[in-house]
């Protein structure tokens, strides 16, 4: 194998050439994109493109992925009686730019029509965000705005994802109440005023120190420290409250931490998870800021976006309750570092537990989850093993067509195509 420096053309010249050898047996590549956000076509046809002999372990992770059909279970929606059209959800989705938005809009978008499906945030949407659907500025602290952008654009289903995050919140309390309840405020009064069906996702975070922590049940004591944690108790309260006094259709799930690979996390205790990833791509060293034997939930991102789904189509009469834990996965930092060096062997590791660790240690360590899979069948598809593989399939080549180049990387091993395809093959192992 050559291990002459190549530059991004030449390696990627050599890789697609080898993979038309081999054309037509990389078909079993990933069940799941349809509900996968994060799936650039360039990655993905990058990966697609790289000779099956080189993807093991990736291959295989995700040929175990039970099948997703992106067709709609139209027992769920209305056909038109004169159009013949059906009769899909219009949705709208505040604070839409963050880690999680940009996926539900592409995969809702796939199910219920890309114009049927608006971002809004109050951020400057990128071009490609802009390219891929509507998007709309829409301040949640402005009712009159939301109000306008309800009536004007027919809406039926608010997913409600604007909020400030656990350690961010900590830093920014007073914004953290304008933001995390008096916005709160304004959407369940848009959607009882409109009769709207809303989502607002809860978390880990609105369980505290007095709670069970392994397994953490639906119904248990929650008094959370953070004020994170305290404003999304008060939402699942607040929503149940307009559902019993208003009959206002209001869902809320309680996610783990989020991992993704192309999305960035926005100031959770949990985010170390996916700056991991980076971290060892890029650097090969990862500074932990939670102590290495700290067990929390944690979910791929594709799981919690098609929980969102299922549970959104579920109908109203068919939900005991209107909060639900969701879970995937629990582990360590030591166990995700033991699982990405199968990857990235020579990666370092340090521990410095700052402030985090004391929200950390109030969470739970694994969420108990069996209402949720008995009542609508929740069922993750992702575990640690699987999420891993997939982010590194996700990152790796964009990895590839950033860093090989005539430059040698910075602080890692030079990343020649030789190394890349090194560190395919340790997959194996
Ligand atoms: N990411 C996780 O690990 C995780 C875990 C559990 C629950 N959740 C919940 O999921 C939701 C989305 O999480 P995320 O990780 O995408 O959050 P994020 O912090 O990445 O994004 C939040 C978005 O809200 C927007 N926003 C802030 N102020 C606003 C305002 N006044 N009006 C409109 N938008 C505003 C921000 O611009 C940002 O794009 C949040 O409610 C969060 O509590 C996330």
């Amino acid at each position: 194998m050559s291990s002459k420096k190549l530059t991004t053309e030449q390696a990627l010249r050599i890789i697609l050439s080898e993979s038309e050898e081999e054309n037509g047996e990389a078909s079993d590549y990933g069940n799941d994109s349809d509900f996968d956000s994060e799936s650039e076509s360039y990655s993905r046809s990058m990966m697609q493109s790289l000779p099956l002999r080189l993807l093991p372990r990736i291959s295989s992770a995700t040929r175990h992925v039970r099948p997703i059909g992106v067709m709609v279970d139209i027992r769920h929606f209305h056909m038109d009686a004169q159009t013949f059209k059906m009769d899909y959800p219009k949705v709208l989705i505040t604070g839409g730019l963050g880690q999680i938005g940009t996926g539900l809009a592409k995969i809702m978008r796939k199910r219920y029509g890309k114009d049927n499906v608006i971002l809004s945030d109050i951020v400057k949407a990128p071009k490609r965000i802009l390219d891929d659907g509507p998007f709309l500025y829409a301040d949640i602290l402005d009712l009159k705005n939301l109000q306008n952008i309800v009536v004007t654009n027919k809406i039926d289903w608010v997913v409600h994802f604007s909020a400030l995050l656990s350690a961010i919140g900590e830093k920014n309390v007073p914004l953290a109440l304008k933001i995390n309840v008096d916005g709160l405020h304004n959407i369940l009064e848009l959607c009882k005023q409109y009769h709207l069906k809303l989502f607002v996702p809860s978390t880990i975070g609105a369980f505290g120190p007095d709670t069970p922590r392994n397994p953490t049940p639906d119904l248990t004591i929650q008094r959370p420290r953070t004020i994170y944690g305290v404003s999304k108790v008060h939402a699942e309260l607040m929503g149940e409250y307009y559902h019993a006094a208003s009959g206002l259709d209001f869902r809320s799930l309680r996610f783990p931490g989020i991992i993704s690979a192309d999305t960035q996390p926005g100031g959770g205790t949990t985010d170390y998870a996916v700056k991991i990833f980076h971290d060892a791509l890029q650097t090969g060293v990862f500074n932990c800021y939670l102590r290495q034997d700290t067990r929390l939930p944690m979910m791929y991102l594709a799981d919690c976006l098609r929980s969102i789904v299922e549970f959104m189509e579920i109908p109203s009469e068919q939900l005991p309750m209107r909060t639900y834990n969701v879970g995937a996965m629990s582990f360590t930092p030591e166990e995700l570092v033991e699982e990405v060096r199968k990857y990235v062997p020579h990666l370092t590791t340090t521990y410095s537990p700052d402030g985090r660790q004391a929200i950390a240690d109030s969470w739970p360590e694994v969420l108990d989850d069996s209402n949720a899979r008995a009542d609508w069948k929740w069922e993750p598809h992702y575990d640690l093993a699987a999420t891993c593989k997939t982010v590194f399939e996700k990152l790796l080549p964009s990895m590839m067509s950033e860093q090989i180049t005539d430059k040698p990387c910075k602080g890692t091993k030079e990343l020649t195509i030789a190394n890349v395809i090194d560190l395919l093959v340790s997959c194996e192992t």
